[in-house]
């Protein structure tokens, strides 16, 4: 008998035991990506690597040395759930940058803002709940929100980020349904993928309305200080100190270490605290230790500075090669910063079909649909031009331009033009609208 019930326990297949939130992850496609993408011979405009080139990797290497002599006992020990105090401070300098006056005690160092992004919607959000994002929104926290088995509704950006009537209406329309979102997910800044940024007089007025209708707002900002103008813009969380405010020095320091934070309000932190020690005790004490050290001991305004440089040089040549060699038809946004440009193909091309035929030309894009939650997208698509030098670049949108052309050909044999509607714009920079709701 206990042979028999042992073997009908073998019999269950482990995925059955699967709880049910686990339907919604699925592998982002830029991850799947990513092994394709990362050959020698491919011109990956896929992902957001950041370019680590600029860092000063021999003083970074003092450092790490002496962080272990002089306080190895404490930086390979356990620490404080919420992270380094010495760190939670320069966070707030850092953050000071963008208009933030915050309190140390109010900020939860996290791995990365990815982390704090999965923590914020453990303790927001029930199955079923709403959360508003922009359309097109960052695709891991698409992962998040799903994950939680939360809804995504996408409110529609123009070439000045989110639209304030859409956000307005979006939320009288879910009113009506008796729904109020936990909160909106926004990246004013140098959106990923959109590349746009929500004009400051409209900052005021997205916060107005998410009161007005008692939703949260949950500011995600990685790329604020990569302006390519010098220019920074006033954080949300500097007009309202109920928003919960996400950082990172994955873009302005280095992803690999994976120290990023959220700054709460205080009501809130005591919560997100206890979800962050049931993820991981404590952020790792060494990482935090050494983005402290580089803070402190270096110029890394300057090291910022740099980096927004290069990704200006690289954005500059990603745009001369869009003119130059993309078909009629295409539209783009011109980022003032951050990595990615969002890429609007002509009517009837598929950018998700059409990615394995990009690859083999020996170019890959991230495809528009992975930054929906609603299956829109599929004629748009994400180029990051943060990793490939100029010289790179120029090569892959050439290659691009080429597989473009062959599937534009191919709907024209095949007669798929008839779906054109109307004239094909004249390929060029676009405005406005990365989404078209
Ligand atoms: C908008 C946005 N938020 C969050 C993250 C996660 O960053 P990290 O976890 O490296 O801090 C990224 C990374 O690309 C991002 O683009």
């Amino acid at each position: 008998m206990a042979g028999a019930a042992a073997a009908a326990a073998r019999s269950v297949v482990p995925t059955e035991r699967f709880a049910a939130r686990t339907a919604g992850m699925t592998a982002s496609e830029i991850r799947a990506l990513f092994a394709v993408a990362s050959r020698p011979e491919v011109v990956s405009l896929a992902g957001g690597m950041p370019n680590l080139a600029a860092l000063p990797l021999d003083s970074l290497a003092v450092e790490v040395a002496d962080l272990i002599s002089r306080d190895g006992q404490v930086a390979l020990q356990y620490g404080s759930a919420q992270g380094v105090p010495a760190l939670r401070e320069q966070i707030c300098e850092v953050m000071a940058l963008e208009g933030i006056r915050a309190d140390p005690d109010d900020v939860v160092v996290t791995v990365g803002s990815q982390m704090a992004l999965d923590l914020v919607t453990r303790i927001f959000c029930d199955p079923g709940d709403v959360v508003l994002a922009e359309g097109p929104s960052y695709v891991g926290a698409l992962g998040s929100f799903a994950a939680y088995q939360a809804q995504v509704v996408h409110v529609a950006m123009d070439e000045h980020g989110l639209v304030p009537e859409l956000l307005r209406e979006a939320l009288q329309t879910l009113a009506t349904q008796g729904i109020t979102p936990k909160f909106l997910y926004t990246i004013p800044n140098f959106h990923n993928p959109a590349g746009v940024t929500l004009a400051v007089e409209r900052r005021a007025e997205v916060l107005e309305i998410c009161t007005t209708y008692g939703v949260g707002v949950v500011e995600d900002n990685p790329y604020g200080l990569l302006g390519f103008s010098g220019r920074t813009y006033p954080a949300l969380r500097s007009l309202d100190r109920d928003v919960v405010y996400l950082g990172s020095f994955s873009k302005t320091f280095a992803s690999g270490l994976r120290v990023g934070w959220a700054l709460v309000p205080p009501a809130v932190r005591d919560r997100l605290v206890l979800a962050a020690e049931s993820a991981t005790l404590c952020p790792p004490s060494f990482t935090q230790m050494l983005v402290s050290r580089y803070l402190a001991g270096h110029e890394w305004r300057t090291q910022i500075k740099t980096f927004a440089e290069a990704y200006r040089d690289r954005r500059d040549a990603l745009l001369q090669a869009l003119e130059t060699y993309l078909p009629d038809g295409c539209t783009w946004n011109v980022p003032d910063g951050g990595f990615y440009v969002w890429l609007t193909v002509p009517e009837g091309v598929d950018t998700k079909a059409m990615l394995p035929r990009a690859v083999t030309a020996r170019v890959a894009y991230a495809s528009g649909t992975g930054f929906y939650a609603d299956g829109f997208g599929s004629r748009q698509l994400r180029l990051s031009y943060c990793y490939p030098t100029p010289e790179r670049i120029t090569e892959g949108v050439r290659r691009l331009a080429g597989v473009l052309e062959a599937e534009l050909d191919v709907m024209r044999t095949f007669g798929s033009s008839a779906r054109q509607v109307g004239p094909a714009p004249r390929n060029g920079p676009q405005t406005p609208s990365p989404h078209t709701p």
